[in-house]
């Protein structure tokens, strides 16, 4: 690693444009991008010529050192982070839980979690239960805690999930101080009873959990939270598309003009559910997550809305639980610890699925593993490109390498992976987080304590102009209508 370190004849890829030049790094920052940048010995070069230079992977969705299920994820914030470096992925978004509801108490917890961080991070807020502590709460959250989004799960009946009063009320104060409201949308009284269905019928392995929340159930609660938001004008985000169904109606909503973002992730995209059916518990536990992996159709379907823009950015909803804690749900899938690794796999799966098959160009890809994410929750052009005056978070990716996927060898600490055996080609060779070299040679050189808390703040640009449709709203109903009244 180096403070100084010059990226020499690389095709460097932003959103929207990609040139051969060079990138100049001093102090964690982008100093300078332009051709023949000379330099003295002080500096590190690394050479680039035929390899794609892009701002490092943002991940908007994981969950490291979680409580979940009676259980605590396997990868905390060290451990996930490391693994998401040797993959391409320089920040990542976790989701804060409140503690008994407090969302204070939440970010304490979280911010001691995130204490030994090697790269950067950020946090949502999940909203559990609803008061006027809680409420008051997210104001704090977001005026002086970086906060810029919270989620509501329309699922986990009986722990985390709110009824639909509870979600407009979150919505309406997400728009109150310009925070995006995210949703899990299943339907979990629904879910809960095809839960019951699945165990009367003497249904009880991982095949019963995609089996008990099929795909309807996320299109209708997909469908409700896009309404509700409608109904109250605020922008949505909805976080783990994994069916047709949630996506067409992302598709229909955004059609209309609605300001609705559609998050897919890696294992929705890259798998279907025919692991679930495998005949060893551990091997089908391993690909339980919700909404489930859904059958295959459903996975190119999500691919193909990515390229035409239907779906915005690319999460991978790291949760990783081992087989031991996979096995709390041996006799009963309702037990088994919801959720698969993707932290690592994110950048390499993307790119072999999407670019090297021609779906997507390079700037495309940029776009929907760093530079939308940086947009949606307001940190470009901080993150999210390499410019004069970016973080130092930069890729470099040998398009003619290739990588493979096994257990064996990936650096989360879960002793499975539900991309086992996958190989593909276009593989990151040097990964650059705040100007370290952290990855290089199959080599991480990770420091404890490295990464820093990005703050996020309120009002993207999914906020802009979200006061005209109100006024219009207003002025319709002060129009000159024709009303019954009494006295005229
Ligand atoms: O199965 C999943 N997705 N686990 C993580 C929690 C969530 O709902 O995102
Ligand atoms: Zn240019
Ligand atoms: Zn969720
Ligand atoms: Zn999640």
């Amino acid at each position: 690693s180096s403070s100084k370190i010059l990226i020499k004849g690389g095709t460097v890829v932003n959103a929207h444009h990609q040139e051969i030049t060079d990138v100049y790094v001093e102090n964690g920052i982008i100093v300078a991008v332009k051709p023949n940048i000379k330099v003295g010995d002080d500096v590190t070069v690394l050479d680039a010529t035929g390899k794609y230079v892009m701002p490092g992977g943002i991940d908007p969705h994981t969950h490291l050192a979680m409580e979940f299920m009676g259980t605590e994820t396997i990868d905390d914030f060290f451990s996930g982070q490391a693994a998401a470096l040797a993959g391409g992925t320089t920040m990542h978004i976790d989701f804060v839980i409140p503690v008994n509801g407090s969302l204070s108490a939440g970010f304490k917890a979280y911010e001691r979690k995130a204490n030994n961080s090697c790269m950067d991070y950020g946090f949502h807020m999940a909203i559990t239960k609803w008061d006027e502590v809680v409420a008051e709460e997210m104001e704090i959250m977001v005026k002086e805690k970086g906060i810029n989004s919270f989620k509501f799960f329309m699922a986990y009946k009986g722990s985390l999930m709110i009824s639909d009063e509870l979600l407009l009320e979150g919505f309406k104060r997400c728009k109150s101080f310009g925070a995006l409201a995210m949703v899990h949308a299943e339907n979990g009284d629904a879910v809960f009873e095809g839960q019951k269905r699945m165990i009367e019928l003497g249904i009880t392995g991982p095949e019963g959990h995609a089996l008990s929340r099929p795909p309807m159930l996320e299109g209708e609660a997909t469908s409700r939270a896009i309404r509700l938001a409608n109904f109250v004008n605020v922008p949505l985000y909805v976080v783990h598309v994994m069916s047709i169904d949630a996506m067409e109606e992302i598709a229909k909503a955004r059609k209309s003009g609605q300001r609705v973002i559609g998050e897919p992730v890696v294992s929705g995209l890259i798998l279907d559910d025919s692991g679930l059916w495998a005949p060893d518990f551990v091997t089908a536990a391993k690909y339980v997550m919700s909404p489930p992996i859904r059958a295959s159709g459903h996975n190119k379907a999500l691919q193909a809305a990515l390229s035409s823009g239907v779906l915005q950015l690319v999460g991978t909803d790291h949760c990783t639980f081992t087989s031991t804690q996979k096995s709390f749900g041996i006799d009963d899938f309702r037990k088994i610890p919801n959720g698969v690794n993707g932290i690592e796999e994110r950048m390499h799966l993307l790119w072999d699925t999407m670019v090297e098959s021609g779906k997507i160009s390079p700037t495309d890809y940029v776009q929907l593993t760093s530079t939308e994410c940086a947009r949606i929750f307001n940190i470009y052009p901080r993150k999210g490109a390499i410019l004069a005056g970016s973080d130092a978070d930069i890729i470099i990716l040998d398009p003619n390498s290739s990588f493979e996927i096994t257990a064996r060898s990936h650096h989360s600490r879960v002793d499975t992976n539900v991309y086992e055996g996958m190989k593909g080609k276009g593989k990151v060779e040097v990964t650059i987080a705040g100007g370290r070299i952290v990855w290089e040679n199959d080599q991480l050189k990770v420091v404890p304590g490295s990464g820093k808390y990005i703050e996020m703040p309120p009002f993207s640009y999914l906020f802009e102009g979200i006061e005209k449709a109100d006024a219009k709203y207003l002025s319709s109903l002060q129009a000159p209508v024709k009303r019954f009244n009494s006295t005229t």
